[in-house]
């Protein structure tokens, strides 16, 4: 089964300005806990046991998030504040422990994957992209339901979604036979970064959730520049499905941008209605203003 998960955090949010001047945008907080715990949490529900954070120098404070802090559980120790102490020494289970590995040089999404080649070895992984918060429906998240079809199958499975046709220009985006039912996979005849308006094959735009084999990490060494002058993971992707089957999964829950301001602020309201202390005086709140 996959055990790790690669999340490239190094890129430096220009979108989320002025916000991530100072902070990383994955630090920014959905309700009371930065943007990154979510994603995180997803992986682990899925059964993800290594977290490998690909970072930047600026963006310490994402592992500091997540190591333990001695000066702070003493404080709140002595202060009897018991709640707040299990709160911040229980983010991630004991089993799960969480690496960092630099991206010495901003070149593209698939070189931040291919930074951790060294710890993914010759392990399967999963890729997260920190930016999209997924939302389960159900009890079962849909990450882990892409882990139990690569079990079955070893099909690398790319999570894609809906997205409108003036919009298909933003994503990597997948050339399918038909579009599954949600929570199913089709294989996959073909993938693109970013297609110009009008020259997509789908409108299934790729999520940023991906099980992949360990040997793409030879054909991310050999991936040239791409789209953006980057290299790209969707690239290596398109390599690998010319020689074995990869599929989209079509996922059933929802997704938040939050590189984005709009998506950002749509998350907080999901995440904010839906919590368990907050929720209700939240959307007490809500109707106050509308
Ligand atoms: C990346 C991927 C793209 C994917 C997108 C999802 O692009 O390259 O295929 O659709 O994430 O958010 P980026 O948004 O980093 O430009």
């Amino acid at each position: 089964m996959i055990k790790k998960a690669i999340l490239p955090v190094a890129g430096l949010g220009t979108r989320f300005l002025p916000a991530s001047k100072s902070i990383p945008k994955e630090m920014v907080t959905v309700v009371d806990r930065p943007a990154i715990e979510y994603v995180v949490k997803e992986a682990v529900a899925a059964g993800i046991e290594q977290i490998i954070l690909v970072t930047h120098s600026s963006k310490a404070s994402i592992e500091n998030y997540f190591d333990r802090n001695f000066e702070l559980e003493t404080t709140l120790e002595n202060k009897k504040k018991f709640d707040l102490l299990k709160e911040i020494t229980e983010i991630l289970p004991p089993h799960v422990n969480v690496i960092s590995v630099r991206q010495p040089q901003p070149l593209g999404l698939g070189h931040a994957v291919l930074c951790a080649k060294a710890v993914v070895g010759d392990d399967d992984f999963a890729v997260l992209l920190p930016d999209v918060l997924v939302k389960d429906s159900s009890d079962t998240n849909d990450l882990s339901l892409m882990i139990q079809r690569f079990a079955d199958t070893q099909a690398s499975q790319i999570m894609v979604e809906a997205v409108p046709d003036h919009m298909v220009d933003q994503y990597g985006i997948v050339d399918v036979a038909s579009t599954p039912a949600e929570g199913r996979s089709i294989v996959m005849q073909g993938i693109v970064e970013k297609p110009a308006l009008g020259t997509a094959p789908s409108n299934l735009s790729v999520v940023g959730r991906y099980i992949l084999p360990a040997k793409i990490m030879q054909l991310l060494e050999q991936t040239p520049k791409g789209a953006g002058n980057e290299i790209q993971l969707t690239d290596a992707i398109a390599m690998l499905q010319q020689t074995e089957v990869v599929e989209a999964y079509r996922m059933k829950g929802q997704t938040f941008d939050c590189g984005s301001k709009l998506g950002y602020l749509k998350a907080v309201l999901h995440y904010g209605i839906d919590h368990p202390q907050l929720g209700e005086s939240f959307k007490a709140l809500i109707q106050e203003l509308t």
